[in-house]
């Protein structure tokens, strides 16, 4: 049976308003059509990868609430191979979140449609940064590809866990194992 790379595009508070929210800033698209152009680009990465080891299957969710989005990170790694997240509002303050992303063996890549950094203030900072793989803002649907290009990329090098937790210069979420790797769970 052939192989599959399961991502989830999981995207945080207030973007089931896109479309509506603030289009000068994050463009006229709604979420569906935002989510239907990234199952449209995953089916374009199955048609080039031709050959290689697994098929990409995209997966969707959104959430506005904090807690929910916890245990959906938290559950992931018995779904998912990965995860494309845009935290949303969190992204600035949520420790909670970014403690959700560290503890899972799954690499997370942050995207944001808009740029976060232009944008100044409070925005510029993210807490979840340094626990993802990668962080792509700015470029709107192509955040989201690019974001699962990389992701995409990390799979294929590292396809397990035991291969992702043996590359230690690699900030994926880190699980106790990985960062003090004598040491058993307690
Ligand atoms: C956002 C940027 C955040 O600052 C904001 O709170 C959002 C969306 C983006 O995709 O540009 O809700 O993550």
């Amino acid at each position: 049976m052939e192989e599959t790379m399961k991502i989830l595009v999981l995207n945080g508070p207030n973007l089931n308003l896109l479309g509506q929210r603030e289009p000068e800033i994050y463009g006229s698209l709604t979420l569906e059509s935002l989510n239907r152009r990234l199952a449209l680009y995953g089916e374009e990465l199955n048609e080039e990868r031709a050959g290689k080891r697994s098929r990409i299957e995209l997966y969707f969710y959104q959430s506005n609430h904090e807690g929910v989005l916890i245990d959906t990170i938290q559950n992931a790694p018995h779904d998912y191979d990965g995860i494309v997240y845009n935290p949303a509002a969190h992204t600035h303050y949520s420790v909670a979140l970014r403690d959700a992303v560290a503890s899972v063996p799954i690499p997370v890549v942050e995207t944001h449609l808009s740029d976060i950094v232009e944008r100044g203030s409070f925005r510029m900072l993210s807490v979840i940064s340094e626990v993802c793989i990668g962080q792509f803002m700015g470029k709107g649907v192509d955040s989201y590809r690019e974001a699962i290009d990389l992701l995409v990329q990390y799979l294929d090098t590292f396809p397990t866990a035991d291969e992702r937790e043996d590359f230690a210069s690699v900030p994926v979420g880190f699980s106790s194992n990985a960062l003090f790797p004598d040491e058993q769970d307690v």
